[in-house]
């Protein structure tokens, strides 16, 4: 009898998979389901821009350039990119109509869920299982047990370049808890 178990594609969990959700536009649902040929779409990383920092890219791959998000995302705005590690991470447009210095991952730290943005509520909200995020993700309600991560973000030459958050986490005053 031929061995019909040839092994199904077992989509890989991991946070390349949130990445599907910058293509979705973030509507919410949960990580699981969305692994597809666009999980392939993200995995180069790229490194580069100077600085030593990883730029961040858009929805189609693209290097995000500071000027032309600014001229598309008004004050605010918290929309997805590419992060460091290829994580899903947020852009904030900060209140001077600049892109924030900290960036913040998308991901839910309780189990794994890209956490949508809602801009009504002026917080980030996890459709899975209720967690809350402020505006500058702190925890303010669980069963997250932690704050989103944060990454450096900063311009250079026009490209949006993280690199990773090391010191203390000014929302909470702690050492970061993903570093
Ligand atoms: Fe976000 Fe459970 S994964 S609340």
């Amino acid at each position: 009898v031929q061995a019909a178990s040839a092994p199904a594609f077992v989509p890989d969990m991991n946070r390349r998979v949130t990445m599907n959700f910058l293509l979705a536009g973030a509507i919410g649902a949960p990580a699981i389901g969305l692994a597809g040929p666009f999980a392939l779409f993200f995995v180069p990383p790229s490194v580069g821009g100077g600085g030593g920092g990883t730029v961040a890219k858009d929805a189609l791959g693209n290097d995000v350039k500071s000027t032309s998000w600014l001229a598309t995302h008004p004050v605010g705005d918290r929309s997805l990119v590419q992060g460091l590690k290829a994580d899903a991470t947020y852009l904030i447009v900060n209140t001077e109509g600049s892109i924030e210095k900290y960036g913040l991952n998308a991901v839910c730290t309780h189990l794994g869920c890209v956490v949508p943005w809602n801009k009504a509520e002026n917080k980030f909200m996890c459709p899975c299982h209720g967690s809350q995020y402020n505006a500058e993700g702190k925890k303010i309600r669980g069963p997250a047990p932690l704050s989103l991560a944060l990454a450096h973000c900063d311009i250079v030459d026009d490209l949006v370049s993280f690199t990773p958050w090391t010191e203390t986490d000014f929302r909470t005053g702690e050492k970061p808890w993903w570093s």
